[in-house]
């Protein structure tokens, strides 16, 4: 009986409230980011000022982590409240293009949020930007859309997507232009498609978002700990090492990453949890450290056929119990494994492009095989989880994604 409730008793007394290590979570305050915060309402003020009857571009960039996304979902949440404050009407979008990665998506998207009384189907994407356009005007609304993982839209999809968004606000030239844009990106060379005066624009109002430091690290944490723990239970050295750990100079992929500390954070806990320990310590850092962080939302965004062949990956380097393997080895497991689901699988070149995309998100790494290989092939390897894990991971996601593919397959044929 003692046992029983003593585990009850000492069973979770770390974490207090788990949904605040979310990645989605945007905490109220972010350190070491006001300055950002700052900047981004200065390049919009001109917009509450109009009463919303000019746009703004601005741009974002900075390596993953490092808080782009969390500025400006903050400054979307704030700026409305200051312009309902303002009696002018706002709308603030928040899209990740890794997600909607089509024209087409994005603008259903934005019908969806600004006037889900529009219908949306039998329409081009062209035709919902003018009929947003129209709704914003005559409704003097004004709305902000952010364009978040930019990264994703222009080299993959071949249409100028930024472009055509924009020169639509720009086309209405005799109108208010009631759209304004934030583009989040890692890198800044995504402009080089569009025209002059709009990259002197982006350039003009871009902020960049350097890797945190140490110390700015253990402030972040700090203050994300008192929301997430009960108190004194993550120990000075365990929030030490982790900051120390993620800033370190042989810290190559996740250099002042806050999402990738966070996430070491929440691993460390939850090894304490399942040990019963009653305090977070280094020892349960180094451990969640060497399980390696791939983070659920990362795989659960990444398209079906992408989700197939970063599981070929995993079951091949499993299966052969090296650091890397070769294209063809997964195109091998890859044509197996759409056999399994019954999917038809994509082509060489279509293959090539997926596996280019893994790297970009930064879940895989590739490098052009060396001696011991007949001619020059792509090897492939993962960054930074046990092959195990994510096994497990994608079997659960893609199962349930086919299956609801099938239902909804189901669904249509009763029509
Ligand atoms: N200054 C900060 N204060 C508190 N949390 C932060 C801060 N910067 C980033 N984070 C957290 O770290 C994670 C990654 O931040 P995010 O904004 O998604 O980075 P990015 O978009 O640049 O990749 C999120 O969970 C976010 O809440
Ligand atoms: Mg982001």
């Amino acid at each position: 009986m003692y046992k029983i409730i003593e585990d009850v008793f000492t069973l979770k007394r770390l974490i207090k409230d788990e949904s605040k290590l979310l990645p989605e979570y945007v905490p109220p305050s972010l350190p070491h980011r006001e300055e950002h915060l700052r900047r981004l309402a200065e390049i919009f003020k001109i917009v509450i000022e109009t009463k919303g009857k000019t746009f703004q571009k601005a741009m974002l960039t900075g390596e993953t982590g490092t808080g782009k996304t969390a500025v400006a979902k903050r400054f979307g949440q704030s700026v409305i409240d200051y312009a309902t404050h303002k009696g002018l009407k706002l709308k603030y979008i928040h899209i990740n293009c890794h997600k909607d990665r089509t024209l087409f998506l994005i603008t259903r998207k934005m019908v969806q949020e600004i006037c889900p009384e529009l219908p949306k189907r039998g329409f081009s994407p062209f035709e919902l930007l003018a009929m947003i356009h129209d709704y914003l005007n005559s409704h003097t609304m004004h709305a902000i859309i952010t364009l978040d993982e930019a990264d994703f839209l222009i080299p993959k999809s071949g249409e100028d997507l930024i472009y055509d968004l924009i020169r639509l606000a720009d086309e209405k030239l005799n109108e208010p232009q009631r759209i304004s844009i934030i583009l989040i990106s890692r890198k800044t060379n995504i402009l080089y498609e569009l025209d002059k005066t709009t990259v002197s624009t982006l350039l003009h109002n871009t902020i960049r978002f350097e890797p945190y430091t140490s110390t700015q690290l253990r402030d972040i944490l700090n203050a994300r700990i008192i929301e997430t723990f009960y108190p004194g239970v993550v120990s000075e050295e365990a929030i030490e090492l982790i900051s120390d750990m993620v800033s370190a100079p042989y810290e190559s992929g996740h250099r002042g990453d806050a999402r990738y500390a966070l996430g070491l954070l929440w691993k460390a806990a939850k090894i304490a949890e399942r040990l019963n320990a009653i305090r977070v310590l280094p020892e349960h850092v180094r451990m969640a450290r060497a399980e390696g962080t791939i983070s659920i939302e990362d795989i659960q965004n990444l398209q079906l056929h992408e989700k197939l062949i970063l599981l070929s990956v995993a079951k091949a380097l499993r299966k052969k119990q090296t650091a890397y393997i070769t294209m063809g080895e997964v195109e091998d497991e890859y044509i197996q494994l759409c056999a399994l689901w019954s999917q038809d699988p994509r082509k060489h070149t279509q293959v090539y492009m997926y596996i280019q995309n893994l790297k970009n998100i930064g879940v895989i790494n590739t490098k052009i095989s060396g001696s011991g290989y007949r001619g020059k092939t792509t090897l492939i390897g993962l960054v930074d989880a046990p092959a195990e894990a994510i096994e497990k991971e994608l079997i659960k996601i893609i199962t349930n994604e086919v299956n609801k593919q099938v239902t909804r397959g189901r669904r249509l044929d009763k029509h």
